[in-house]
């Protein structure tokens, strides 16, 4: 199969990692349908059934077809557990974790249909650690690493393949949307907050660029990606070697 009869869904494609996937896959000449709440081919919210599920059948009615799934959206919410709002729990689950287990779900015919179905999610290192503040980001993201291994073990029989990438902090509105809550809750100013709080936990005190993780997506997708599935694809600057 050409990578022009491609076809992949990418969420989140609005911004951050999920517009550096969506621009990399087109670039590699994949056909690309973008979904987020807005910005995207199909806005949808992806915390609702409703919303996934449009999400997969926009790509069919479109293309027929359905290749590649790119699970990113996401967002992060920074509070100590017992001031942890509970609705933020629940959207933080749903769209973390819930949001790639029914996009697996509606499109699993058309990935096995494929022959050689993909499902990246777009994970972290907080899939594999935790850190204090992030009670559902850091439970949703080790879940949905079980689904991942869950995949791939149905999907082998399929020619599905699925894997989690688990970056460390990489540049994009997500952190940056998060320095003044990480400064009121660690007690540090908020301009050292990126040196002392963020790139602490990594060996190599850099940002991640959005456009490394679509070289890693790319990779998966790529003939080299073949081996690899029902695992984690760590990418953290040595946060985990610890
Ligand atoms: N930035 C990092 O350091 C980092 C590190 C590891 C993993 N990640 C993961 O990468 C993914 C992308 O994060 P990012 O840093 O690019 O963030 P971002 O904020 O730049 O982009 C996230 C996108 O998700 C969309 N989104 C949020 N809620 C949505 C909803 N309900 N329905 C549909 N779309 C929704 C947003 O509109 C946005 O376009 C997330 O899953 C995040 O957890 C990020």
């Amino acid at each position: 199969m050409s990578d022009s009869e491609r076809v992949a869904l990418v969420t989140g494609a609005a911004s951050g990692i999920g517009l550096a996937v969506a621009r990399r896959l087109a670039q590699d000449g994949l056909r690309v349908v973008t979904a987020d709440l807005r910005d995207a081919d199909v806005a949808a919210d992806l915390t609702t059934r409703e919303g996934n599920r449009a999400a997969v059948e926009h790509v069919l009615e479109r293309h027929g077809r359905l290749d590649v799934i790119v699970a990113n959206a996401g967002f992060q919410h920074v509070a100590p557990v017992q001031e942890f709002d509970e609705d933020a729990w629940d959207r933080l689950v749903a769209l973390l974790l819930t949001s790639p287990f029914l996009l697996a779900r509606y499109g699993w015919e058309a990935l096995g249909a494929s022959g050689e179905g993909r499902f990246v999610a777009i994970a972290s290192a907080h899939a594999l650690v935790a850190s204090p503040y992030k009670a559902a980001y850091v439970s949703a993201k080790h879940g949905v690493l079980g689904l991942v291994k869950t995949l791939a073990l149905e999907g082998a029989e399929h020619g599905i393949r699925a894997t989690a990438v688990c970056p460390g902090f990489v540049r994009t509105p997500l952190v940056e949307g998060q320095l003044e809550d990480q400064a009121r809750t660690h007690g540090v100013p908020v301009d050292e907050v990126l040196e002392r709080v963020v790139l602490a936990p990594h060996a190599i005190k850099e940002l991640i660029e959005p456009e490394q993780v679509a070289d890693t997506v790319a990779f998966l997708l790529g003939p080299a990606g073949r081996a690899f599935t029902g695992a984690p694809v760590v990418m953290d600057e040595g946060w985990t070697a610890r």
